[in-house]
């Protein structure tokens, strides 16, 4: 029996050494970790049990017969994160690069299915060349397989992908279909086609970094949600952002202990500045809602005229969509738009109720926006808050104008409560914009027209500029003072947590993707 047990050390002792000491020693030479390092780091300690630990490759092609490491390339099983469940995969660059065989997609796969089963989360750490490409069209199948269930897992287990090493070809179509991407600097990148191909295909020169590194991806295309400094940074906001999301869609994300007592911010009642036109930052009020330093940001450097993200409210997980008004005044574009209609649906899948904080003057005009659908784009914000059954409240802070309004979580779409403050300004658009049109006739004949268009305005802001005509049709439930906006909303939230809604029996909705 002893040899048996000697045998059964040393197959393990050899999977665990991966692709060996050599290349290891390379791995870490690139500031990366190994694909069991990671999982040491992310996992509760002792947690992890490993499935498939002797699964090798099948291929015999080009001498790989002779080549055989066992796991082949990815770490995959399940553990624990602050005691609760989740399943991993972590792709081992040291064996094959990390490459997807018939056999390492397998047991991703499995795990995949076993998740889904279970309703655990999912967690993918990738660092993979691609498809192995020893194994042909083997291979990619084994992607398709993936993929596949990634579209059925949506919705249903919160799936999360980091990019800590190459990603490219199809391999990022994995990732991009998850629930959230957060990639490391400097030492990933994710792009359908590398530089070589740009080159030749377009005559660009470009650098991997620069093509799909982690700041190309978080400022200019928005794929990925979050970027960390290095791999152990990744793997501590992995936890932080699984901490405000439930194990699946049947459950509520857990809440942490808290005792009241800080309901009252009065920090909220200076933040508005007197005239309207003056930028103020709108995560100052943020931070003067929340439990303190519970915001967490998600798509920070992408869009930042619409703040999102996470926080607690007295330790339950809430979703925050906020109007910047430091970036493009706060209107909504095409950009943001897309971005706070991925966040409402994801809060929506796993039940974490949606707080909108708005001060909007309105779309942003121009034929850059026109000609890149402003109009579809825009309709995804409003579609997705409109079909989102979560408890929804909304805070007008200043403007809320135009078709804007209506977007950013109006009563009419369906919120369940909404607030104002008393620098509310609820109209169809500006008073200088409302009193040009208007006036127009007036102002051209009088003998002073700026003083004219000064009066008129003055009367529109009068009458508009304010939340009261909003108050009297109750399109707001109340005009609250800032300072109590916190107390509002815990009691608010508190009142909403076992709201239900039938919506019409269908397939799905068709969102204007
Ligand atoms: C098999 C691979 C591999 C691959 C890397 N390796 N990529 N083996 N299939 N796709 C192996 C290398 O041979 C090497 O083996 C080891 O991994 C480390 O690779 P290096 O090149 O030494 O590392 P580095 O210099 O860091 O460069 C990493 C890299 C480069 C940028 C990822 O290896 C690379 O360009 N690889 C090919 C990428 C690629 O074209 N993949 C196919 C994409 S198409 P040894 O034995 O020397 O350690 C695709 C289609 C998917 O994925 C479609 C799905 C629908």
């Amino acid at each position: 029996m002893q040899d048996k047990k000697d045998h059964l050390k040393k197959l393990t002792d050899l999977a665990k050494l991966g692709g060996g000491e050599n290349r290891i020693s390379k791995q870490h030479a690139k500031g990366k970790l190994t694909a069991r390092e990671r999982i040491h780091l992310l996992l509760d300690d002792g947690s992890f049990d490993e499935i498939g630990i002797l699964v090798t490759h099948r291929t015999k092609d080009f001498g790989m017969e002779d080549q055989i490491f066992y796991g082949d390339g990815v770490v995959t099983g399940h553990g624990t994160i602050d005691s609760r469940p989740v399943y991993i995969f972590a792709q081992d660059f040291t064996v094959f690069g990390g490459s997807l065989s018939e056999t390492h997609a397998e047991k991703i796969c499995k795990i995949m299915d076993l998740a889904m089963k279970t309703g655990l989360p999912l967690i993918g750490l990738n660092d993979s060349g691609g498809a192995r490409i020893q194994e042909g069209v083997r291979s990619l199948g084994g992607y398709a397989d993936i993929f596949y269930r990634n579209v059925q897992a949506s919705g249903v287990i919160p799936q999360i992908s980091a990019i800590m090493g190459p990603c490219a070809g199809g391999a990022v179509y994995s990732p991009a279909m998850t629930d959230f991407t957060i990639m490391v600097e400097d030492s990933s990148y994710m792009f359908v086609t590398g530089p070589n191909v740009v080159k030749t295909v377009t005559n660009e020169e470009v650098t991997s970094e620069e093509l799909g590194g982690a700041s190309a991806h978080s400022t200019k295309s928005g794929v990925t949600h979050l970027t960390a400094s290095n791999d152990l940074d990744c793997l501590n906001q992995i936890k932080t952002l699984l901490s405000y999301l439930p194990q699946n869609c049947e459950e509520k994300p857990a809440a942490l202990p808290y005792t009241l007592g800080d309901e009252i911010r009065e920090e909220l009642e200076s933040i508005i500045p007197d005239t309207a036109n003056k930028p103020y930052d709108i995560k100052s009020v943020i931070e003067g809602i929340v439990d303190t330093e519970s915001f967490f940001e998600i798509h920070k450097d992408y869009a930042e005229n619409i703040v999102v993200g996470y926080a607690r409210l007295a330790g339950k997980s809430i979703g925050i969509i906020a109007n910047q008004p430091m970036s493009l005044a706060g209107c909504l574009d095409v950009n943001s738009s897309k971005k706070a209609a991925r966040f409402t649906r994801t809060c929506d899948c796993f039940n974490v109720p949606l707080l909108v904080l708005v001060d909007v003057p309105g779309f942003l005009p121009g034929t850059d926006q026109e000609w890149n659908a402003i109009i579809t784009n825009g309709a995804k914000l409003l579609f997705a808050l409109s079909e989102a059954t979560v408890p929804r409240i909304s805070v007008i802070t200043r403007k809320a104008y135009g078709g804007a309004y209506d977007v950013m979580n109006s009563k009419h779409i369906g919120a369940d409560l909404n607030f104002a403050w008393p620098s509310a300004e609820i109209a169809v658009m500006g008073a200088k914009g409302a009193s040009e049109i208007i006036f127009r006739k007036e102002i051209a004949s009088a003998a002073d027209p700026a003083a004219k268009l000064a009066e008129k305005e003055a009367e529109y802001a009068r009458l508009f500029a304010n939340p009261y005509s909003a108050a009297e049709r109750g399109f707001v439930d109340e005009v609250i003072a800032p300072k109590d906006t916190r107390r509002k909303l815990i009691r608010g939230f508190a009142l909403l947590e076992n709201k239900a809604v039938s919506l019409p029996k269908k397939k799905h909705g068709n969102i204007p993707l």
